[in-house]
């Protein structure tokens, strides 16, 4: 009994705050509460899942897994989209497709917007251009087949951006998405090598931690020198580290890296040599300099 009369207490109190944060003035309060709601992350379920649907004109969205939109997605073609979502005169709204989803961009209409600096990706799909940078009509397109796949991981950082940014409300008929809402084949091949360009450059990032790019410099005067520092590659360590060519498997060319000449290796068992990464069987020493040396000469002055 005292149990629920202490639950009873509870509830008066939660929907008298809740009442206070609803109905006040305060702006300090309504500051904190934007403040807390903006620190809660948006849950990213999937690379291509829409942000959850809170649009004014679209059906409630369903997430499904395996990067599908349930068929009450609102379904735009091309044509919908290009004569009615451009934000001219008498026109709906401001829209754009990315990944055959199509995001409501009215909040940013001085970008999208007629006279905008990025009007030209209103009403239509050009996924392609994100990446390449070609703003051209025939850049500005949802064909993505055979794009360099290096250039992938690019899309990554849009698909964050209007995901949290702006509002999903359908998917566009077109490369990515069938005249049913239903994922294509080039959209789950899209998805994978995003993912796998993800991965690469994890383990890229990781690379350079160990084994940091040099410093350099080249003029006339000078030749060409490359040397490590605390900072050098954009990683900051503790250590220096020594230059040296590092030409791993598959690099088209070796490239200069600061490595780390005492403690344990970085990859592999523990040789009990106390020399870092130096016994890295990718690396080669600079010719005319010394193995010690956090500077080398690697082109002489004219
Ligand atoms: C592939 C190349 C590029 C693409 C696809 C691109 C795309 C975009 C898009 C879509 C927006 C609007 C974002 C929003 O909804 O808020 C934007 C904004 C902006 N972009 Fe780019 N951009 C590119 C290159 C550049 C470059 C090279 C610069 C600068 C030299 C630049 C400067 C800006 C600035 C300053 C804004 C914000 C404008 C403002 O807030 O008024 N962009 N960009």
């Amino acid at each position: 009994m005292g149990c629920l009369r202490l639950s009873f207490i509870v509830i008066i109190l939660a929907v008298g705050a809740g009442w206070y944060f609803r109905s006040t003035e305060d702006v300090r309060v309504k500051e904190i509460l934007n403040t807390v709601l903006k620190l809660t992350p948006k849950p990213i379920v999937d690379l291509f899942q829409p942000a959850e649907d809170d649009s004014h004109d679209a059906k409630k969205q369903e997430k499904v897994t395996d990067n599908e939109v349930k068929s009450t997605s609102r379904i735009f073609s091309k044509q919908d989209l290009w004569d009615n979502y451009r934000g001219g005169d008498g026109s709906k709204g401001v829209y754009l497709a990315f990944f055959g989803k199509v995001f409501d961009v009215s909040k940013g209409k001085e970008h999208y917007g007629p006279g905008g600096g990025y009007h030209f990706f209103a009403g239509r799909d050009g996924t392609k251009g994100f990446v390449t940078g070609d703003f051209s009509d025939e850049g500005l397109t949802d064909d993505i087949d055979g794009m360099d796949s290096k250039l992938m991981i690019g899309f990554d950082d849009w698909i964050q951006f209007y995901s949290s940014t702006y509002t999903y409300v359908g998917t566009v008929i077109g490369q990515f998405y069938d005249e049913n809402g239903k994922p294509t084949e080039a959209l789950k091949n899209a998805n994978k090598l995003i993912a796998e360009a993800k991965q690469a450059k994890k383990q890229q990032d990781e690379e350079n931690k160990i084994l940091p790019m040099c410093n350099s410099e080249s003029s006339a005067a000078k030749g060409s020198r490359v040397w490590c520092s605390t900072k050098s590659g954009g990683v900051e360590r503790s250590w220096v580290g020594v230059p040296r060519q590092y030409h791993p498997p598959g690099a088209n060319s070796p490239r200069c890296a600061c490595v780390r000449t005492n403690g344990k290796p970085s990859y592999g068992a523990d040789d009990g040599k106390n020399r870092g990464d130096l016994g890295n069987p990718y690396l080669r020493e600079y010719d005319n300099c010394h193995s010690t040396s956090d500077s080398c000469v690697i082109k002489q002055p004219k």
